[in-house]
C-alpha cells in the first residue's frame, strides 16, 4: 500500500508499506527518529506519544499501536518536531528542564509531546491530559509544575497551523475488490469490499488490533483501514435520537454526549487515557464483544440500537441482543457496525466503573443504570453490567424488583438482593466472584443514595 503524510512539516511518501508496520518502529528503525521511545508497546505508558493533526484538530496518539496506513493524509509531529527550526526549545521542554521534570529521561519525550499538545489546545486539566504518560522515577509534581509554568507562554509559530499543508485526500474510489489491503473513503466502498472479502480484519482505532500485532505477533491477512471513511464518523443529534457513527472516537463521544448524559462522559474520561480515547472508536468497543468494554453497559442502559450493514443490506437490533455469548456476537461475516443510535431521553443515567486504578485501567465491574420514575413510583428500570458475565448484560431480575415500586431504599435493597439471580460472575486477576457481586449490588444501592442527595464519590469528600 502507498501512503503519504507530513512528518514534522516535511512530506513523506512511502510505497508498498506493510499494512501492520507501526509508526513507532518506522520512526525509530527506518527514519532514525529515536526520540520517540518504546516502553510497553501496548498503549499503556505514553513513551511513544506523537501528535497527529488533520483539519479537525490535533490530538495525541500512541505510535506503538498506530499502523502506518492510518496516517494517510495526516501530519505527524514527533518530539523532534517540538523545538523551533532554529533550535529554540518548546516552552514545555524548557519548563521540564527548569522544574527538574526529568531524571532518567525515558518517559520525557512522551510527556513533552502530551504537554505540547495540551498547550496547543489550551487544555489545563493536567491530570486528564497526562494520565496516559507514566513516569517511574521523577514523580509527577515537577512535571505538573512544568506544565503549569508553560501555560502562559505562546504556542511556537511552527506548531500553529499543523493542518494547513496536508496531502490531498484520496478521491472517493470505486473499490478494487481484489485488493488485500484496502483503505476506503466511504462506507459504501467499505461495504462492497468487505462483502467480497468477509475473511478480512477491519481496523478502526487499532487499540485492540494493535496489540494483536505487537504482543501476539499475529499475521492478519486481508485488512481494511476504516479511518478514511469520514461518513462513519461523528455524532448527529436528531429530534428523536442521537446518531453516532461507528468510527467516532471515544474522545468525540465523550464531548458530544456530555450535555445529554454527563455521568457517561465522566466515566469515559476514565477510559484508557487521552491517547487511547483519541484512537479507540465506539464501533470497535462494541464489535470486539468484550465483556468488560466500558461503553456497552451504558449504551444498553440507554436503550441503544445497533445498525449493521452487509453490502447494501442494513439491519438494526437492540444493542443488548448483539452480545450472544462470550466471544460470540450477532454479526455475519462481511457485516460491519455502521452506527449506534440512542433515543433522546431525560437523563437518569448513572455509570459506575470499578477498576484497580482510577485512570488507564480496564473495569473489573462496570454498572450503568437508567431508572425513570413518575412521582415516587419507578416506571422503568434499565440496569446493565459489564464484568459480571461472558457478555455485557441486563439485570432482568433486579430491574423487575424496581418497576412499579416506590423510589425508596427498600426497593433498591430488593433489587440488589435479586442480583445473584441475574449473574454468576467469575474470579480472575481483576476481582473475585464474591467481590464482583458485592460491588455490583452496592452500585445499585449507590444509585438510590446519589439520587437521594448523599455524597458517594470519595474524591469529593473533604475532611
Ligand atoms: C492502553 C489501553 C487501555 C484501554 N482501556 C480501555 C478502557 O478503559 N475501557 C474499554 O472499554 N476499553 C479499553 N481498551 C480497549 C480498547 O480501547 C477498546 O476495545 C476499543 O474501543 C477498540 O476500538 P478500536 O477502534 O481501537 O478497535 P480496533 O482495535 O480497531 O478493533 C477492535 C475489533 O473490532 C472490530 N471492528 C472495529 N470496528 C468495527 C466496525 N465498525 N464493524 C465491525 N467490526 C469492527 C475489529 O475488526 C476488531 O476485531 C483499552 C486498550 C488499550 C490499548
Ligand atoms: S510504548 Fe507504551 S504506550 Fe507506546
Ligand atoms: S524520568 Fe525516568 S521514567 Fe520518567
Amino acid at each position: 500500500m502507498d501512503i503519504s503524510f507530513l512528518l514534522n512539516g516535511e512530506p513523506v511518501s512511502l510505497r508498498d508499506v506493510r499494512p501492520t508496520a507501526t509508526l513507532l518502529d518506522w520512526l525509530r528503525d527506518t527514519r532514525g527518529l529515536t526520540g520517540t521511545k518504546e516502553g510497553c508497546n501496548e498503549g499503556d505508558c505514553g513513551a511513544c506519544t506523537v501528535m497527529v493533526s488533520d483539519n479537525t484538530g490535533t490530538r495525541t496518539l500512541n505510535a506503538c499501536i498506530l499502523f502506518l496506513p492510518q496516517l494517510q493524509g495526516l501530519h505527524v509531529t514527533t518530539v523532534e518536531g517540538l523545538s523551533a527550526p532554529d533550535g529554540t526549545l518548546h516552552p514545555v521542554q524548557q519548563a521540564l528542564i527548569d522544574h527538574h521534570g526529568s531524571q532518567c529521561g525515558f518517559c520525557t519525550p512522551g510527556f513533552a509531546v502530551s504537554m505540547a499538545c495540551a498547550h496547543l489546545q489550551g487544555a489545563t486539566d493536567d491530570d486528564t491530559q497526562l494520565a496516559g504518560n507514566l513516569c517511574r522515577c521523577t514523580g509527577y509534581a515537577p512535571i505538573a509544575r512544568a506544565a503549569e509554568t508553560a501555560r502562559n507562554q505562546a504556542v511556537p509559530p511552527h506548531l500553529r497551523s499543523l493542518a494547513k499543508t496536508l496531502p490531498a485526500p484520496p478521491k472517493s474510489q470505486k473499490p478494487d475488490l481484489t485488493l488485500s489491503t484496502f483503505r476506503p473513503a466511504t462506507a459504501d466502498a467499505l461495504a462492497a469490499w468487505y462483502a467480497a472479502n468477509p475473511d478480512a480484519t477491519l481496523i478502526a482505532g487499532a487499540t485492540d488490533v494493535g496489540l494483536w500485532i505487537t504482543k501476539d505477533f499475529r499475521a492478519l491477512g486481508k485488512v481494511a483501514f476504516l479511518n478514511g471513511c469520514s461518513d462513519l464518523q461523528g455524532v448527529v443529534e436528531g429530534e428523536k435520537d442521537i446518531h453516532i457513527g461507528s468510527m467516532t472516537t471515544i474522545a468525540a463521544v465523550e464531548s458530544a454526549l456530555r450535555p445529554h448524559h454527563p455521568h457517561l462522559s465522566d466515566m469515559l474520561l476514565r477510559y484508557g487515557s487521552t491517547q487511547v480515547r483519541n484512537a479507540a472508536t465506539l464501533g470497535g468497543n462494541i464489535a470486539n464483544g468484550s465483556p468488560i468494554g466500558d461503553s456497552p453497559p451504558a449504551l444498553i442502559a440507554l436503550n441503544a440500537t445497533l445498525h449493521l450493514r452487509h453490502g447494501d443490506t442494513r439491519r438494526s437490533l437492540p444493542l443488548e441482543d448483539f452480545f450472544i455469548a462470550y466471544g460470540k456476537q450477532d454479526r455475519a461475516p462481511g457485516e460491519f457496525v455502521e452506527a449506534i443510535t440512542l433515543p433522546r431521553q431525560l437523563d437518569t443515567l448513572r455509570c459506575y466503573k470499578l477498576s484497580k486504578r482510577f485512570d488507564q485501567d480496564i473495569s473489573a465491574v462496570c454498572g450503568c443504570m437508567a431508572i425513570t420514575r413518575d412521582g415516587d413510583t419507578i416506571t422503568d428500570a434499565r440496569i446493565a453490567f459489564g464484568g459480571m458475565a461472558g457478555t455485557p448484560a441486563r439485570a432482568a431480575h433486579a430491574e423487575a424488583k424496581l418497576v412499579g415500586q416506590p423510589f425508596d431504599a427498600s426497593s433498591f435493597a430488593a433489587a440488589a438482593a435479586a442480583l445473584p439471580q441475574d449473574f454468576t460472575p467469575m474470579t480472575d486477576m481483576r476481582a473475585s466472584a464474591a467481590y464482583r457481586m458485592q460491588a455490583a449490588q452496592n452500585m445499585i444501592l449507590r444509585y438510590f443514595h446519589e439520587a437521594d442527595g448523599a455524597m458517594t464519590d470519595l474524591r469529593q469528600v473533604t475532611a
